[in-house]
């Protein structure tokens, strides 16, 4: 395998796009006009969290109809060749929420926005994973505070969580090989990552179906659904 390592993989909403699930800059990204930087952040839960929860309520029952796709699996498939040879040498930092890369298999894996399927109490600081799609009632409540429950994603405006983000920005300072997979390069500091990688010299890999502000500076820039695009590129990386 040519692959220089260590392997970092930064995913973004364009890999679960094969799967059905709305991209958020897409044609798809709106919901009742509203764009993902209106609702999901801390004033606009506390201003309508019944709105927020209508919002994340209908994201989680169309994730709750998907599957991962092609572009998931060859990531597992990449993480359990690398990790063969070196279990260290191998991190996927995702931007996506839906949990997919989860279902598919990912192990070694950082979500660097959350989780789409956890919630988190504004009162009592409670949190755990609740998978009902659709939610009993909007916004849910916590069952030992009733305080009001919170999607435990990070919301525009909001630090990441700083171990994640740690673990993120090494994996970038020490990585061989970068591939970048469905994602607008837009949001930092997730965008910051590849380009942190790019300056200590890694070989950096753009999958998209169009250019994005990264695509200047990458090595290879593959066009194509990543469904099709990265199975075929791994496929000739192992040949
Ligand atoms: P975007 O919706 O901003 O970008 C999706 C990217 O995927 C675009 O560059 C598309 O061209 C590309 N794309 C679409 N379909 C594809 C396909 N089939 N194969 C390959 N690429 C495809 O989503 P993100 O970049 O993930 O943050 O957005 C970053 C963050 O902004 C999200 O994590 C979220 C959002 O607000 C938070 O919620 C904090």
């Amino acid at each position: 395998m040519s692959l220089r390592l260590p392997l970092l993989v930064l995913t973004g909403a364009g890999i679960s796009a094969e799967s059905g699930v709305p991209t958020f800059r897409g044609v798809d990204g709106l919901w009742r006009n509203y764009r993902a930087e209106e609702l999901a952040t801390p004033e606009a839960f506390a201003a309508d969290p019944k709105l927020v929860w209508e919002w994340y309520d209908w994201r989680r029952r169309e994730i709750a109809k998907c599957t991962p796709n092609a572009a998931h699996r060859s990531i597992v498939e990449i993480e359990s060749h690398v990790a063969d040879e070196d279990p260290d040498s191998f991190l996927l930092v995702t931007q996506n929420v839906d949990g997919l890369h989860e279902l598919a298999g990912s192990e070694r894996m950082e979500r660097i926005h959350g989780s789409i399927w956890e919630v988190q109490c504004i009162k009592c600081g409670w949190s755990g994973v609740d998978r009902s799609a659709p939610l009993k009632r909007l916004p849910p409540t916590c069952r030992s505070c009733k305080g009001t429950l919170r999607p435990g994603v990070v919301w525009f405006g909001e630090s990441l969580n700083a171990g994640t983000l740690r673990r993120s920005v090494d994996a970038a300072e020490g990585a061989g090989t970068v591939l970048v997979v469905g994602t607008s390069s837009l949001v930092y500091p997730a965008a910051a990552l590849p380009e942190t990688a790019l300056r200590r010299g890694a070989h950096v890999v753009e999958f998209n179906i169009e250019d994005t502000p990264l695509t200047p500076f990458v090595h290879e820039s593959v066009r194509g659904p990543a469904a099709e695009a990265l199975p075929q590129w791994w496929a000739r990386q192992v040949k």
